[in-house]
C-alpha cells in the first residue's frame, strides 16, 4: 500500500495560512472591538453633552409650604433627601438648616429620641439649633435665606447661607418670624 507523501513545504505553507489567518482573524476583532468602543464613546459623549447635569438639579430656591404647617419644636426632615435642608420651627421662628456637615461635608441625621444631628462619618454632634457641641466639627450647621411668598407661602433661597460664627443668624432673612 502506497501512502501518499505530501511534500514538506506544502505542510509549512497550508499551516503558515492557518497561522496568517488567525492572526488576520484576531486583528479584525481588536479592530472591531476598537471601533466599537470609539463609536460607544462618542455618543456617550454626544448625550452628556446634549443632557448635562444641570438639567436634573433641583432648584435651589424653593417653597415648602405655610408656616402653620410646620410643628413648634419639631425638625422637619422631608426636605432633607431632594433639597439638603432641615426645617425648624422652634417657639418664634423657623429656619432652614444645611444637612452638609461642617467638618468634612458628610450629611448628619437627626435623631428625635436625642434631639441632635450626629454625623456618621466621625462623630460629630449638632445641637437643633445647628451648634456644634462633639466630635470634630469645628463651627455649626449653616442657615440658608428663608422668607414668605406673595401667596404665603415659605420660600427656602440657597443661594444665600448665614454663618453663627459670622454673626449672621441674626440677619433678619436668616429666619422667618411666626
Ligand atoms: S464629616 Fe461629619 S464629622 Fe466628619
Amino acid at each position: 500500500m502506497s501512502e501518499k507523501v505530501i511534500p514538506k513545504a506544502s505542510i509549512n505553507s497550508d499551516s503558515e495560512k492557518g497561522v496568517d489567518r488567525k492572526g488576520f482573524l484576531s486583528w479584525l476583532s481588536i479592530g472591531w472591538l476598537a471601533f466599537a468602543g470609539a463609536t460607544g464613546g462618542f455618543f456617550t459623549v454626544m448625550i452628556r453633552f446634549l443632557f448635562p447635569n444641570v438639567l436634573f438639579e433641583p432648584p435651589q430656591s424653593f417653597k415648602i409650604g405655610y408656616p402653620d404647617e410646620f410643628t413648634k419644636g419639631k425638625v422637619d426632615t422631608r426636605f432633607k433627601k431632594k433639597h439638603a435642608v432641615w426645617i425648624v420651627r422652634d417657639d418664634n421662628s423657623i429656619y432652614a438648616l444645611s444637612t452638609v456637615c461642617t467638618h468634612l461635608g458628610c450629611t448628619p441625621n437627626w435623631l428625635e429620641a436625642e434631639q441632635k444631628y450626629k454625623c456618621p462619618c466621625h462623630g460629630s454632634g449638632f445641637r437643633k439649633t445647628g451648634i456644634n457641641f462633639e466630635g470634630p466639627a469645628p463651627r455649626p450647621l449653616e442657615r440658608y435665606r428663608i422668607v414668605l411668598a406673595d401667596d404665603g407661602q415659605i420660600i427656602v433661597d440657597k443661594t444665600k447661607k448665614y454663618q453663627q460664627e459670622k454673626g449672621q443668624w441674626a440677619d433678619p432673612e436668616a429666619f422667618l418670624k411666626v
